[in-house]
């Protein structure tokens, strides 16, 4: 097992001991790609996600907000082009019955001296191409080879020709001829709305929030008082019935999106200003709540690679411990939404420009980024175990923005009333600005040790100095352990300025 396997391990089994992630419906045995938020992860997705709101919509006069329904006119769905395109290529593995996504599928040729040993298959994994060379080794080893053994060149399945697809392995049975050639598969849940079970009954649960905000173009324009450029942002929750959900909350069937549509006029040197300038916005407001600088990358789809609808797509993308990928997606979609609605809707959804007097239908840039692909980001970025007074600790670096609880408060022992007392009253007075907790059991370093784990930024203590000196309480520092002396008023003061921004 590599590092990265233990670490993605740990963080998992710290979001389950603390009561960040739960697998959904355990009791039952789990359901696969669905997952239940704790005590905790409810506390730290609602942070992020009003961090974002903040940030992106109140604090702009650029931005309004919708809330859309997670149920639409399936037509929308048609217009989009989800009903005929929103699918992954699948292929199936006939004698183990297990299902994979084509280009999640990985296969080479094993070949010494120009003479092929047949093929090795495995899925995708930031350890894939270290566990081919070792395969093909192996098989050169078995077949008594002596010759050298070429590059192993590990391509997607769904890039093979139909003759070497038919000389892949099942990475589940090793057996060859047993997987199909890759179909492809809409990744729509399907719903039924009405009495009715038939195929005029048949409805979407919404895989991306984003065509709720253009369906919906023409009323925020028409009630808004929004002129151009401007952007409609929505959080949501979205469902994709992902054939391999894999990797913890990375990739599952049902998330949450956080979405953007910027509205801004024509011109091709106009949207590629507006595209740089949000892949700029998003990368500093991901470094504004937290997360690791050199984790963030960036990546520029090729233009062959591009959806038929965009003109660009950059994704900011995150070292993750399982590999580098997408965390948010900004895509500069021309006006390919609204078009589609205006034809299908027969609704004229132009806008009217006040100050070229013209009407046109808006282009617009796409930033769309995945709460719960943030939340795990957040956690990878704050997880760490380092040494407090020669003991082993597990922290979490959380931003105090984002951090689930802002403070712990302690009396210094509890069997002094006069302490206890004074703790709680502190206690309930913070309790009305931030989401806090009291603990009065075991020694105070326990107690820090305790509220480390789980990324509480802040630790006060009141102690006798409280009661019978100057009424001040210790202030001690998660990250650095530093502690110091400050009066209630200053803690207030000290604490809104690094919560609040
Ligand atoms: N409206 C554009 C759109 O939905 P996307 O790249 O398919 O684009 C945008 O999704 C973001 O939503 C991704 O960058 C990711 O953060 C999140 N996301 C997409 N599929 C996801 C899944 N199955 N599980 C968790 N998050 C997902």
């Amino acid at each position: 097992m590599t590092s990265e396997n233990t670490l993605i391990d740990e963080i998992v089994s710290l979001c389950k001991r603390r009561g960040f992630v739960f697998q959904s419906s355990e009791i039952y045995g789990g359901f696969n790609g669905f997952f239940d938020y704790g005590p905790l992860g409810v506390e730290l997705r609602r942070n992020i996600k009003d961090a974002w709101w903040d940030d992106m919509v109140r604090r702009r006069d650029d931005m309004v907000g919708l809330d859309s329904g997670i149920i639409m006119n399936p037509e929308i769905w048609k217009a989009s082009g989800h009903v005929d395109g929103f699918s992954d290529p699948m292929v199936d593995c006939k004698d183990s019955k297990m299902r994979y996504r084509a280009d999640q599928l990985f296969a080479a040729e094993i070949k010494v001296d120009g003479e092929s040993l047949g093929w090795v298959c495995l899925l995708e994994s930031i350890s894939m191409q270290d566990e081919a060379e070792k395969k093909a080794e192996l098989t050169k080893r078995k077949a008594a080879k002596q010759g050298k053994l070429e590059a192993v060149d590990l391509r997607p399945f769904d890039e093979l020709t139909k003759e070497e697809q038919a000389q892949v392995p099942s990475p589940a049975t090793g057996k060859v001829g047993a997987l199909t050639e890759p179909r492809d598969f809409n990744m729509m849940f399907e719903t039924n709305v009405g009495a009715l079970r038939d195929a005029s009954s048949t409805a979407y649960l919404r895989p991306e929030t984003a065509q709720g905000i253009f369906a919906n173009f023409k009323n925020i324009v028409d009630t808004g008082r929004v002129k151009l450029p401007f952007g409609i942002a929505q959080i949501g929750k979205a469902f994709r019935n992902e054939i391999t959900p894999r990797n913890f909350i990375f990739r599952s069937r049902e998330f949450e999106q956080m979405e953007i549509e910027y509205f801004i006029p024509q011109g091709e040197d106009v949207w590629q200003r507006y595209h740089q300038e949000w892949i700029d916005t998003r990368r500093s407001w991901f470094n504004s709540i937290g997360l690791t600088p050199e984790y963030l990358g960036e990546e520029v789809h090729p233009k062959e690679k591009l959806a038929h609808y965009a003109k660009a797509c950059t994704d900011i993308t995150f070292k993750f411990p399982f590999g580098e990928h997408e965390l948010e997606g900004i895509a500069a979609r021309g006006n390919f939404d609204l078009t589609q609605h205006q034809t299908h809707s027969g609704k004229n959804l132009e806008f009217f420009d006040e100050g070229t007097k013209q009407k046109f239908l808006p282009h617009v840039i796409e930033p769309s980024l995945g709460v719960d692909r943030t939340f795990l980001a957040v956690i990878c970025s704050s997880y760490q175990v380092d040494e407090v007074e020669g003991e082993k600790r597990t922290v979490l670096r959380f931003h105090p923005r984002v951090a689930p609880i802002k403070v712990g408060v302690f009396p210094l022992v509890k069997n002094k009333p006069e302490l206890v007392d004074r703790a709680r009253k502190l206690y309930l007075s913070l309790q009305r600005k931030w989401n806090v907790i009291y603990d009065q059991s075991g020694a105070i370093g326990r107690r820090y040790r305790r509220i480390d784990e789980v990324g509480v930024p802040f630790g006060v203590t009141v102690d006798f100095d409280t009661i019978e000196g100057d009424g001040s309480v210790t202030l001690r520092d998660r990250d650095t352990t530093n502690q110091q002396r400050l009066s209630e008023e200053d803690l207030f003061s000290y604490l809104e300025e690094k919560i609040n921004l």
